[in-house]
């Protein structure tokens, strides 16, 4: 059984969190291999944008603009998906990040939407999808997970809950469907350099991109081994990433004990000060 023909021409995939960040550079190398891309994410100028990219560099792509957090948007969006193109061959859930505040200093509606975002939505288009893979006897999903959680990164609680779940998830996913043409990969991503959230974070603070961080271009690299070589997990960072993975989960404690080592701990606490800052210049 094979997966892989999920890509090139008359296969449609679709992207979510295509609009800025890691996403477009996963959008242009699924592009790269014929075929129709979907990009979404929430706004409509930045995907227009993405997407007159993608087709002046030779690849044939559309955009649905949809707020993964809103009830029923995943499941409208796959209908939509589905009705335009004749299917959903693989499904990329990009979409994700994390306001990086303090738990307890978010509402629990604040709390919730990361969880939505993060692993609500991709279960939710993953369900939407499913049907018709099935039906056709042919699908991949690709879901984009993070190491926070086993790194203990500061303050991404909630985030890190979620990011956990999703591995759990295409683990099960994967073995559940895999004999019927649909496969599940997951990516866990340490922390990304060039582009994304990651990125953002050292400019906000001014620090340098450190050798622990990974090229965004690593990740669509990832995406594509995972489609072509029906990976079950794929680790992107540098190093030893499966090695580091297996020892934090040995050892608990280790992840704070690093974090407060080279100083995260205290970058965050400055971030959090500076978006602080940023929404009320008087504090
Ligand atoms: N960058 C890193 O260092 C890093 C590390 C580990 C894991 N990751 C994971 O990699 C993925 C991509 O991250 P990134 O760094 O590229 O993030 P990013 O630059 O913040 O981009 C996030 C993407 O998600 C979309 N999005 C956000 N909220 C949405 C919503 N409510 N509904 C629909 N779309 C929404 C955004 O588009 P709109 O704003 O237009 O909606 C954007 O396209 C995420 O799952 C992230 O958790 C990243």
């Amino acid at each position: 059984m094979s997966t892989s023909d999920v890509l090139g021409k008359g296969r449609t995939a679709l992207v979510t969190g295509a609009s800025r960040g890691i996403g477009p550079l996963i959008a242009r190398q699924i592009a790269s291999q014929g075929g129709h891309v979907v990009l979404t994410g929430r706004s409509a100028a930045d995907l227009k944008a993405v997407t007159a990219d993608l087709a002046a560099a030779g690849g044939d792509a559309s955009f649905i603009p949809a707020d993964l957090t809103q009830p029923g948007a995943a499941k409208t969006l796959a209908e939509t998906v589905e009705r335009q193109h004749g299917g959903i061959d693989l499904l990329v859930n990009n979409a994700g990040g994390d306001p990086l505040r303090e738990f307890h200093a978010m509402t629990i509606e604040e709390n919730l939407r990361t969880l939505q975002l993060n692993l609500i939505a991709p279960l939710e288009l993953s369900h939407a999808a499913l049907d018709g893979m099935l039906g056709r006897g042919r699908g991949h999903i690709v879901n984009i997970s993070a190491m926070a959680g086993r790194v203990s990164f500061p303050y991404t609680e909630v985030y890190a809950a979620a990011k956990d779940g999703l591995i759990g998830f295409t683990r099960v996913l994967r073995s559940d469907y895999r004999a019927q043409g649909v496969s599940a990969s997951v990516l866990i991503l340490g922390a990304i350099r060039g582009a994304g959230q990651g990125q953002r974070m050292l400019d906000e603070s001014g620090m340098k991109a450190s050798g622990f961080m990974a090229p965004a271009e690593s990740v669509a690299r990832a995406v594509l081994k995972a489609v072509t070589k029906d990976r079950a997990e794929l680790i992107v960072m540098p190093g030893p990433g499966r090695l580091l993975r297996a020892v934090m989960d040995y050892f608990p404690a280790l992840g704070p004990a690093l974090n407060r080592a080279v100083g995260a701990t205290t970058t965050m606490q400055k971030i959090i000060k500076l978006r602080e800052a940023e929404k009320d210049p008087a504090a």
